[in-house]
């Protein structure tokens, strides 16, 4: 399950399948997604064409923006953009757009691409269905089995079983869970089983650094780590059960603390509580009355009717930070990160990216930015540290690795300063995952890939980023 309310919307892009051959034992098993987030609206041109209908979707159920992985799913293969959430467990695709509500969303889903079992040569439809139902929204699902590329790169998995959806509800792309799967959730391999069994990944780990919001690149590397994405050592924190039993990223966090500008930092109490780790949710999720004293300090007295409180955009422009701690670890978070700046029709506004919920205390994307994570189900542990960007230094998760001593080769990000923390290199310098602001997403990664990176068993790609949303809060 995963709280999609609002998020980053952002795609994975990356090469063709057309040079995809079968998986091999390689001397490194990861596969690499450069993530580059990015106001460039070139691939959702598609949704954005009227900018009319952007300004009317409700946003309030939904996700304004989403980290999106483009597969290449059967033969000859449909290339379609699936959104990144660790949060589930499954992956699902839609068929066609045909069966969703409103023009934005059928424009949506269908510039993001579309799977017809039909169209495959290599599909074979099976009579199982379910309904997969997320924090908001729903799926109801056919299962299908069928080959899947990871695009961008030479990975083709086989016999991937998968949903297409035959009905959906609040959700207008695909989901590709990479929580726990066989035998754990579902009786059958998902893309991280898949992944480790097919020899793509040693171990059954990845590691994820969304990246800042103002930053245009983040990275996931299944089977592998970039220790030029954090500062300080990873340390392990065990996943535990989560109050709701189901097996998720659950951690526990020590407690909770503020930091504003030129001031002491300030811990809330009772701030010792499980916690899980969900990419698929932008908001983080954290009991009512913490909830409440957070907002208090940015000068918010409730919540509106959707949930979210209303804050003052300055904080975007002040230095302070909220600190989540955990064994070992304290990963701050800066104001700027954690404040979303909304584009409505009457002007700019701004939420905490923080809302009150009594079922789940969650890490959303709000918080996740300003983490590095390897969630590694093979130790059932996530390893954090604080995220940084100093370049890109792969390597690979093997067995034998101690991850919890593994350091990071960047220096701390300056909190101080509003405009540097967390985000040390300027946009489209340098960091190693090769960003290059003047071209377009489909030639920077055949460029990388013609750089001999293929050889690594890497795939190159791309997330854009819109960094707006695409409708009103009211
Ligand atoms: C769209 O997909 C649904 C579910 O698979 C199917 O019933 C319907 O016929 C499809 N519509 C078109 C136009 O292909
Ligand atoms: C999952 O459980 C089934 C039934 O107990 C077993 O046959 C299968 O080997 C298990 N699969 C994995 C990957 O552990
Ligand atoms: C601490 O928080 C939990 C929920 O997170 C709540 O049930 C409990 O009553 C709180 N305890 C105190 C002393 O505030
Ligand atoms: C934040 O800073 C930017 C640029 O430094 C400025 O344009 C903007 O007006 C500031 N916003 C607020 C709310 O202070
Ligand atoms: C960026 O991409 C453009 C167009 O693909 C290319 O002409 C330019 O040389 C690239 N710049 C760098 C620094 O790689």
């Amino acid at each position: 399950m995963s709280f999609r309310l609002l998020s980053l919307l952002c795609l994975v892009i990356a090469a063709s399948y057309g040079d995809a051959l079968s998986i091999e034992p390689r001397s490194s098993h990861y596969v690499k997604l450069p993530v580059v987030h990015s106001t460039n609206r070139r691939v959702f041109a598609k949704v954005y064409e009227n900018k009319r209908d952007v300004a009317t979707v409700p946003l309030a159920k939904r996700a304004d923006v989403a980290y999106y992985a483009k597969l290449n799913i059967g033969t000859p293969p449909q290339p379609v953009y699936v959104q990144i959430d660790t949060g589930s467990f499954e992956l699902w695709v839609n068929p066609n757009c045909t069966s969703l509500q409103g023009t934005t969303d059928v424009r949506f889903c269908r510039a993001i691409g579309h799977y017809e079992p039909s169209s495959s040569s290599s599909a074979v439809e099976l009579t199982t269905t379910k309904t997969l139902r997320y924090g908001i929204g729903q799926a109801a699902i056919q299962y299908v089995i069928d080959n899947v590329g990871l695009a961008g790169t030479d990975a083709l998995l086989e016999n991937i079983q998968f949903g297409v959806a035959l009905d959906t509800v609040d959700e207008f792309s695909g989901i590709l869970g990479i929580g726990h799967g066989v035998n754990v959730t579902i009786p059958y391999k998902n893309m991280i089983d898949q992944l480790a069994d097919q020899g793509a990944t040693d171990t059954k780990a990845f590691s994820l650094a969304l990246g800042s919001k103002s930053e245009q690149e983040g990275v996931i590397i299944f089977g592998g780590l970039d220790t030029s994405k954090f500062t300080g050592t990873l340390r392990t924190q065990p996943i535990i059960e989560g109050p709701d039993g189901v097996p998720r990223y659950w951690i526990q966090m020590e407690s909770l603390g503020i930091t504003p500008p030129d001031s002491q930092t300030k811990q809330y109490s009772n701030t010792s509580m499980a916690v899980f780790l969900d990419s698929g949710a932008t908001l983080t999720l954290l009991p009512t009355s913490l909830a409440n004293e957070i907002a208090a300090d940015f000068g918010a007295e409730a919540t509106n009717p959707n949930g979210f409180y209303a804050v003052d955009c300055k904080f975007n422009n002040q230095s302070g930070t909220l600190s989540f701690a955990f064994d070992g670890v304290t990963i701050r978070v800066p104001y700027r990160e954690i404040v979303r700046e909304i584009q409505t029709a009457f002007g700019t506004q701004c939420y905490l990216g923080i809302s009150p919920s009594e079922d789940f205390a969650l890490l959303g994307d709000t918080m996740l930015r300003s983490a590095y994570a390897v969630f590694d189900q093979t130790n059932n542990a996530i390893h954090l540290a604080q995220y940084s960007n100093c370049g890109s230094t792969e390597k690979e998760i093997t067995a034998q690795m101690d991850l919890g001593k593994i350091t990071g080769n960047c220096e701390a990000p300056d909190f101080e300063d509003a405009d540097a923390s967390s985000n040390p290199m300027p946009p489209g310098k340098g960091s190693g995952t090769g960003s290059n602001e003047s071209g377009d997403a489909e030639s920077r990664a055949s460029t990388w890939k013609t750089a001999g990176f293929r050889k690594w068993f890497t795939i190159w790609v791309m997330i854009y980023a819109i960094d707006f949303t695409f409708g009103l809060i009211l």
